[in-house]
């Protein structure tokens, strides 16, 4: 049986000698040169042209070399009845983390005030009253991998977190809410919003005009996640009456996000291009566990819910 490598985003190359590495013995095929499709029981991908996995007849196992699941869910030829596994690796954790740290602290520290003084070589302390953490509140709109990780570490610096989830959460220090009808009491307990949902049904679209107006007059908010559960519209009128005071955003609508798009230019935007958390060849070990797991017969672990959509 065999492997095969579906993607346009990295260089085939790496992942083939990380094969090499931790799966002794097996070779890598790269799409499209499948050669004989019934001998290829195991698709490595990330965003794999849609249909492509459905010309694979043999596949009994799929693994997702990224976290979100959203783009190959949005395949209406996904074989659905292959086991889905997704990437969740502890250096995957830590490099968000440290990303919605960042987005939180450049809006809590005025940032953006701070760099359009420097440029006019002006030395203003706008920030004299700045609030101390305990009296700030930092809200994660999602309580799963990433934004467990998220909210402790924004404990351990000293805010107060509350989170929101679809079930119910006992985080320890985390003030946990869940449920569509929780959400927005939760928006109006922040200071700070970040958002690390997965992109489904029900998240798409979910900061729209509605909950942005839950929102706390001035409030920052910081997308992680996916563009789509943005409506940008609502987001860049948000900005521009100052009801929120800022947004660091890493994912868009569209991606590369159109040189004319309103967000490159916004004087209260900070737009990085989706790079919060990248999959690195070190996370190979993870990414050829589920293949290991697979081969031994040993029960898979990560494994989508496609029902749920993540
Ligand atoms: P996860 O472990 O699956 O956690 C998802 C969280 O969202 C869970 O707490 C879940 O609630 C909650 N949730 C899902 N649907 C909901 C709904 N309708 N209402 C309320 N809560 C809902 O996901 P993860 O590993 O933390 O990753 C989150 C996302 O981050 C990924 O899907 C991906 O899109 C994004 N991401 C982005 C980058 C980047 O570079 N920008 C990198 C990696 C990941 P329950 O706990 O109750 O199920
Ligand atoms: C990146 O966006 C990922 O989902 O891994």
């Amino acid at each position: 049986m065999a492997l095969i490598y579906v993607s346009a985003w990295s260089d085939a190359d790496i992942w083939r000698a990380e094969v090499a590495k931790h799966l002794p013995g097996e070779t890598l095929r790269v799409w499209p040169d499948v050669g004989n499709v019934d001998e290829i029981d195991v698709a490595l991908v990330w965003k794999p042209p849609h249909g492509s996995l459905a010309t694979l007849p043999a596949l009994k196992l799929i693994v997702n070399m990224g976290v979100g699941v959203d783009s190959l869910l949005q395949d209406p030829n996904l074989p659905r009845h292959v086991p889905l596994v997704r990437l969740v690796d502890p250096l995957m954790t830590e490099q968000m983390t440290e990303y919605v740290v960042l987005g939180v602290l450049a809006g809590f520290r005025k940032l953006l005030d701070y760099r359009a003084l420097q440029a006019e070589g002006r030395w203003v302390e706008i920030d004299r009253d700045v609030a101390p953490p305990s009296e700030r509140v930092v809200g994660i709109l999602g309580q799963g991998e990433l934004g467990t990780d998220a909210a402790r570490k924004f404990l351990a610096l000293g805010y107060k977190v509350a989170g929101w989830s679809r079930s119910p959460k006992h985080i320890l220090g985390v003030e946990s809410f869940h449920g569509q009808d929780r959400l927005h009491a939760f928006l109006g307990r922040c200071d700070a919003v970040v958002c690390l949902l997965p992109l489904t049904p029900e998240t798409r679209g979910i900061v729209n005009a509605r909950t942005i107006a839950a929102m706390k007059k001035g409030a920052w908010f910081v997308n992680g996640a996916r563009g789509g559960q943005v409506v940008d519209a609502d987001l860049l009128a948000a900005l521009d009456s100052g009801h929120l005071s800022g947004a660091f955003l890493d994912v868009f609508n569209e991606e590369p996000l159109p040189p004319s798009h309103p967000y490159w230019r916004h004087p209260k935007v900070i737009a990085t291009p989706h790079i919060a958390a990248l999959t690195l060849p070190s996370m190979s070990e993870r990414i050829m566990d589920a293949v290991k797991r697979y081969k031994a017969g040993k029960p898979l672990i990560n494994v989508v819910d496609l029902e749920r959509g993540y």
